[in-house]
This record gives structure tokens, sequence and C-alpha cells, in this order.
């Protein structure tokens, strides 16, 4: 069911590669909900095509930007504002990728260089992003940005390596920077902390359907899926939060509070 909450705001939306993208469902439901947007993703991403798709259904256009260059990112508010004829009411960050996770290799023993990628990627990119905006002041008054993120910022989960360490730099960005973002302008900032869910990134996480079950087993209201996940989103770009800001809000069906479940105990005595 569609609301109009978005109708006349102007988006920036990263990150949607293919439709299994939690960045995909949001540019859907955001388009449900009447906004305009421009899609972007690291030129080396549109290779596949596939957001060509969800451009031609959402009716946007494509400019692509690595998320780690400041001048692309720069490129990308400025051809933004032009397309859609405004500043920016609401930008998504859903760019995440580790190379030591890909590779495979163990926390105590993580290759630096793949670290510093890693957190240049998924932890700079969000201040890169916001600080281009600060300076071309891209942003309306109380616009809201939503950067994803995942628990393993505040709890340790060994599969997730680095990311849990880059995790957490993402949310003191959204933090320090949704202060300063706050003061001159009433811009939101928020970080939303996302179950597991079935997507290119999340799947390439050694072990992850064993803790997609498992996380599934421990949440009263089960994992939160990427259709979900849309939805907050576009709460949070509305005027119905506006006065959320620096925080990290945990969508995730009850887990982050759930110490243990009553069906994790069952299935261990099976
Ligand atoms: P995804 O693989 O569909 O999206 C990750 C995106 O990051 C891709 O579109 C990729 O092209 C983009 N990206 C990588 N390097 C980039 C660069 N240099 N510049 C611009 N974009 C770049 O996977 P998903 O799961 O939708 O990930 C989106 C966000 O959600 C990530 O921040 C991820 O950490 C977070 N998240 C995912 C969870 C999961 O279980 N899938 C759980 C909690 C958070």
């Amino acid at each position: 069911m569609a609301y109009n909450l978005l109708k006349g705001k102007r988006g920036i939306i990263t990150g949607a590669l293919d439709e299994n993208s939690i960045a995909w469902q949001v540019a859907l439901r955001a388009h449900e909900e009447g906004a305009t947007f421009v899609l972007t993703n690291a030129p080396i991403a549109m290779r596949m095509g596939e957001i060509n798709k969800l451009a031609e259904k959402t009716g946007s256009k494509i400019i692509p930007a690595d998320a780690t260059s400041t001048e692309e990112i720069e490129k990308l508010y400025t051809e933004s504002m032009a397309h859609l004829g405004g500043k920016i009411d609401f930008v998504l960050h859903s760019i995440g990728m580790s190379v030591n996770m890909r590779k495979d290799i163990p926390y105590t023993e993580l290759n630096y260089d793949y670290y510093q990628k890693g957190t240049d990627i998924s932890a700079l990119s969000l201040h890169k992003m916001l600080a281009a905006a600060y300076k071309l002041d891209a942003l309306n008054e109380w616009a809201s940005v939503v950067a994803l993120t995942y628990m393993g910022a505040q709890r340790s989960f060994p599969f997730y390596t680095d990311m849990s360490d880059i995790k957490a730099m993402l949310e003191s960005i959204a933090r320090s920077f949704g202060y300063h973002y706050g003061r001159k302008k009433h811009v939101r900032i928020n970080t939303v902390s996302q179950s597991p869910t079935k997507t290119k990134a999340g799947t390439s996480i050694k072990g992850f359907m064993d803790f997609y079950d498992f996380a599934q087993l421990q949440s009263p209201l089960g994992n939160a899926s990427a259709e979900d996940c849309a939805n907050y989103c576009v709460s949070l770009f509305s005027d119905l939060t506006r006065m959320v800001t620096m925080q990290n809000l945990f969508h995730d069906g009850g887990y982050s509070t759930t110490g243990v479940s009553q069906e994790q105990l069952d299935a261990l005595q099976k």
C-alpha cells in the first residue's frame, strides 16, 4: 500500500546491484511513495547491467560513482540536483565490501591493505558523501540520510571479521556528522541495523545461511526482509520521523535484545 509519504522528495540511492539488494527494494518503495531519485553504484558494478531494469521501472537516471572518490561523489550531487531540479531530500548509503571476508581471512590474521580498502568503501564513503553534500550545500533543510549497518558493530560475530570494526566506524560517522549537519541545516543522519538478508554482500559471508537460520530462530518476529527494511527506510526519509537523528536503529525482528529463544533451546536439545 502506498501513502504518498515521499511525494515531491528528491533522493539519491546507492548500492542497488540486483533485485536482492536492499537498495533495490528501497528504490521500489520510494518510487511507490512518490519520490524521484537518482540511482548510483560503482562503475564496475554497472557492468552486470541489472540496474538498468530498476531505472526503467522507477523512471530514474543512473549516475555511476565510486563511493571512495570525492571527485565522483561531488559530480554525483551536482548532476543529481541538475537532473532532479533541486536539492536532495534523502540519501541511502547501502555500500559494503570486505576483501578480507571475501577471501575468507580470519580476524586474527587480517590483511591490512584489504582492511583499509574495506574501511574506505564501507565507512569512509559515508563521510565523503556527507562532506561533499555539506560543501556543495546539496541537501535541503530536514533532509534525511540513512546508512545500512549490522549488529557486528556492537557484538562479536566470528564470521564478520573486519566488517565489525568498519560498521562501528560507520555508525560513529553517522552520529558525529549528524551533530554538525543537524546544527547547520536540520539534516538527520541515522544508521539502520538490519537482520541477515540474502543478498550478494550477505551471502558472500562464510556460513551465512547457517547464521541466517540461527537468527530466524532467535528473533521473536523472525528475520526482517529486504522489503521490510525498505519500508523502514522510507519511514525515515519521510517527514513522520523528523526528530530522529544520530541513532543506530535496530531493524531485526527483536534479535538484538533477545538473550536466547525457546526455539533455540529446543533445537539444541534435538
Ligand atoms: P549488495 O551486495 O546488494 O549491495 C552492496 C553494494 O555496495 C553493491 O551494490 C556494490 O556494488 C556496492 N559497492 C561496493 N563497492 C562500492 C564502491 N566502491 N562504490 C559504490 N558502491 C559500491 O548487498 P546488501 O546486503 O544489499 O548490502 C547493502 C548494505 O546493507 C551494506 O552496507 C551491507 O553491509 C548492509 N547490510 C547487509 C546485511 C545482509 O545480511 N545482507 C545485513 C546488515 C547490513
